[in-house]
This record gives C-alpha cells, structure tokens and sequence, in this order.
C-alpha cells in the first residue's frame, strides 16, 4: 500500500521517531557534504495555490540533493478544480513522477487528490493542517532534548493548521501541550477530541506563558484569510509575544514560530531576533526532515524489521 502525509495522524509515534533518528545521520553526512543520490531518476511534482518560502525551497533542495528532480506548478499551471479536477491532477500526475506535494486551499483537495493519485502524497500545508512544519518543529525540540515526553509545549494564536498538526503531534508523542487562543478561534472540536488528555486549551495567554518552555507563535492572518485582516487584528489584541508577556516566562524559555511573521502583529522583532528564539532552527530543519520523510514514503528506508509498527 501507498504511503502518504496529509495528516501528521498519518505516522505513528515509532515511525516519527525513526524518521528523527534518520532526519539526525542525513543530516550529519548533508552537514559533511557527502553525496547521495537515493532518488536518481525521482521527479517529484510541486503543486502549490498558495505562495511558499521554506515549503517550496526545502522540498526543492530536499529532492534535487538527494540526486532526484522537482517540478514547481503554480496555482496559474493547473488551476485545481477549475481549468480540470482534482481526481484527473491526480492520475495524470501519477503516470508521470513519484511524489506530489501538493499546497492547498481546502483539506479535501489534500484528501481527494490521495484517493485518485497511486504515488505518495504530502500535505505541505491546508487550510486544516501543516504536518510537514509540525514534523520539523518536533524534530527541532527532540535534537535539543534528552526526554522530549518532559517538555511542555504552549501555543499561543490563531487554532488554525499549524496549532492542529501540532496538537496531534503532542497526542502522538506524548508530549503535553497548551494552547490558547482568543475566543471564537480554538482549534477545530475534532483535533481538540483527538488530542484530549494531552493539550490543555485556554483563552488566557499568561496561564500557557507561565507554564510552558516553548513558547509557539503563527500569524493571526493566515493564507487566504486576507479580507478579515482589521477583524482579526482586533480579535487578537492581548495575544501578542512581546517583552512584556514573557516577564511571566520560565528562565530558558525558547521561542518558535513557524515563519512567514508578521512582525508586530503576534510578535515582535526583539523576541523573535531574541537570543531565545530557536526560528531558524526549525526553519533549517524543514529541509533536514523532508529528506527524510521523502525518503520512507517512497519505500527507500524503511522501519527496522526490529521496530514493529
Ligand atoms: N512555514 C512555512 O510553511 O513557510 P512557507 O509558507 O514560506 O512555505
Ligand atoms: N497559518 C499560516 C501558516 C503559514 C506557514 C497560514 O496558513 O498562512
């Protein structure tokens, strides 16, 4: 059967440990400009309605590194659903190359364009979920940690794709999480069931300061949302990572966020340049854990026979 990620829910807790593990030795030999040419002849197909930095260069870099080639389709090229549908993207698609990773406006696209495709497909980010950015953000705190399962990790923003995969995340590898938004944008009730007994949701933002040693941050205006700008801005108000908030902070307390910021919006330029600010690290490790990921859902490493799934 295919492997795909459009839900972190997609990978089980041994699984997203090995690929640390694997994301850790690749990223030694990467670091020591060893070459390896793992996906030699691979092409995987970029297809993205929204605009992209990390998304699109790390899974560019990831694949032509590994000795493979990418194909970036604009919103323009393909027009999901609209020049011709998703299920015909998806079989045409998959006689041509080995991967999609696919950016999307609506997490049924994600799920549709699974369904009709044979070759794997990678969520790099819905409006419901973001697993790639939530796999690099657990892989940044497990290289940091002896114990990540002792951690406890706070939220503070918008309940959208970015807080959901995260709070999965917590669920999957046991790691407990808070999470607090403004009233009226927590995370979905279904991702809040799932992760029950794991992430503790609030309206205060001092409660997850307070408790947490890393303290995470997203735009309060995400992709696509644009129009509701002046609205959210206000809704937002008292959400902000500044200086001020973080006087309530644990003393080595980290901050992270997954980029693009809008600086003085939900964070301001001294925290996020702050020397607590770990941004850049998990914004390097998009690439480091894409390679891996690329690497198991195309069968080309595979889990211990050792480890059972
Ligand atoms: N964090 C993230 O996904 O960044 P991009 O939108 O630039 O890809
Ligand atoms: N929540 C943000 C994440 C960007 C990486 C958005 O969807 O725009």
């Amino acid at each position: 059967m295919k492997k795909d990620l459009i839900s972190l829910r997609d990978l089980n807790k041994k699984e997203i440990i090995f690929l640390f593990k694997k994301t850790k030795e690749l990223k030694k030999l990467f670091q020591k400009k060893k070459v390896i040419n793992l996906l030699k002849g691979r092409i995987g197909a970029l297809l993205f309605e929204k605009p992209s930095l990390r998304t699109r260069v790390t899974f560019e870099t990831a694949l032509k590194q590994l000795g493979g080639d990418s194909i970036y389709l604009s919103p323009q090229d393909v027009q999901m659903g609209k020049r011709e549908s998703v299920k015909d993207i998806a079989q045409n698609l998959s006689r041509w190359v080995d991967l999609i990773i696919v950016r999307t406006f609506s997490h049924n696209i994600t799920k549709e364009l699974k369904e009709y495709s044979t070759i794997p497909v990678i969520n790099a980010l819905d409006d419901y979920e973001h697993p790639c950015q939530a796999l690099a953000d657990y892989y940044t705190i497990w290289e940091r940690e002896k114990n990540i399962e002792k951690i406890k990790l706070g939220f503070i923003g918008d309940g959208n794709n970015v807080c959901h995969s995260l709070m999965i995340g917590a669920k999957i590898l046991e790691i407990d999480m808070m999470v607090a938004t403004p009233n009226g944008y927590e995370p979905d009730k279904e991702i809040i069931e799932f992760s029950k007994g794991r992430v503790y949701i609030t309206n205060d933002p001092k409660e997850v300061v307070k408790e947490c040693d890393y303290i995470y941050t997203d735009v309060w205006v995400s992709m696509g949302q644009e129009s509701e700008k002046e609205k959210r801005i206000r809704d937002f108000q008292g959400f902000q990572i500044n200086s001020e908030l973080l006087k309530l902070a644990k003393r080595d307390y980290k901050i992270m966020h997954c980029l693009p910021a809008h600086r003085g919006e939900e964070i301001t330029d001294e925290v996020l340049d702050g020397k607590n600010s770990i941004v850049l690290d998990q914004a390097e490790n998009r690439l480091h854990i894409q390679r891996s990921l690329i690497l198991y859902l195309l069968n080309l490493i595979k889990l211990p026979s050792s480890i059972k799934k």
